[in-house]
C-alpha cells in the first residue's frame, strides 16, 4: 500500500510558525514518525511539501495509478484552491483532509475548504496527531467497498 502525504504552502515552517496555533513539531518530525508508522504497518508513505500550487497539482496528476491514498494539508489553498480540489478529483482512492488546527474556531475565510468537496474525511484540530489518525484510518479500511 502507498500512501502520498501532501503539506502545502508554509508547511515547512512548522515548529518555529506560529507555534501557538500549529504546534512545535517540526514538519520533518512528522514525516519521519508517519513514514515509521506506515512501515509497522506493512505500507509505504511518500512526502512531499510545496509551497507551489502547481508543484502539488502535478505530484496528485503523478499519484494517479501509483498511491493507494492521500493524506493531504492544503494549508492555505484549502480554502482558495478550485484547481486543487480539481486535480484531486482526478485521483481516484480515498482523500482525507488534515488540519492542525482547528479551522472553524478561526477567522471565517478558513471555515470554506474546497478541498472537503472531494475529501472522504476531514481532520482538524488535532494537531500533528491528525496526520496519524488519517493514516491508520486509510490503512484500516482501504479496500473497502465504501470508503470510509
Ligand atoms: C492549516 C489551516 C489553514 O487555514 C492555514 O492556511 C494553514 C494550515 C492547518 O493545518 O491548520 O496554513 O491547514
Amino acid at each position: 500500500m502507498n500512501i502520498l502525504l501532501l503539506n502545502g504552502p508554509n508547511l515547512n515552517l512548522l515548529g518555529d510558525r506560529e507555534p501557538e496555533i500549529y504546534g512545535a513539531t517540526t514538519l520533518a518530525d512528522i514525516e519521519h514518525a508517519l513514514a515509521r508508522r506506515a512501515a509497522e504497518q506493512g505500507a509505504e508513505l511518500t512526502a512531499f511539501q510545496t509551497n507551489h500550487e502547481g508543484d502539488a497539482i502535478e505530484r496528485i496528476h503523478a499519484a494517479r495509478g501509483a498511491m493507494d491514498a492521500i493524506i493531504i494539508n492544503p494549508a492555505a489553498w484549502t480554502h482558495t484552491s478550485v484547481a486543487l480540489l480539481d486535480a484531486l478529483n482526478a485521483f481516484g482512492g480515498p482523500v482525507v483532509e488534515v488540519h492542525l488546527s482547528n479551522v472553524h474556531q478561526r477567522e471565517a475565510f478558513r471555515h470554506h475548504s474546497y478541498v472537503s468537496k472531494r475529501a472522504d474525511g476531514v481532520i482538524a484540530g488535532l494537531g500533528a496527531f491528525g496526520y496519524a489518525a488519517a493514516l491508520d484510518f486509510i490503512i484500516q479500511h482501504l479496500g473497502e467497498a465504501r470508503f470510509p
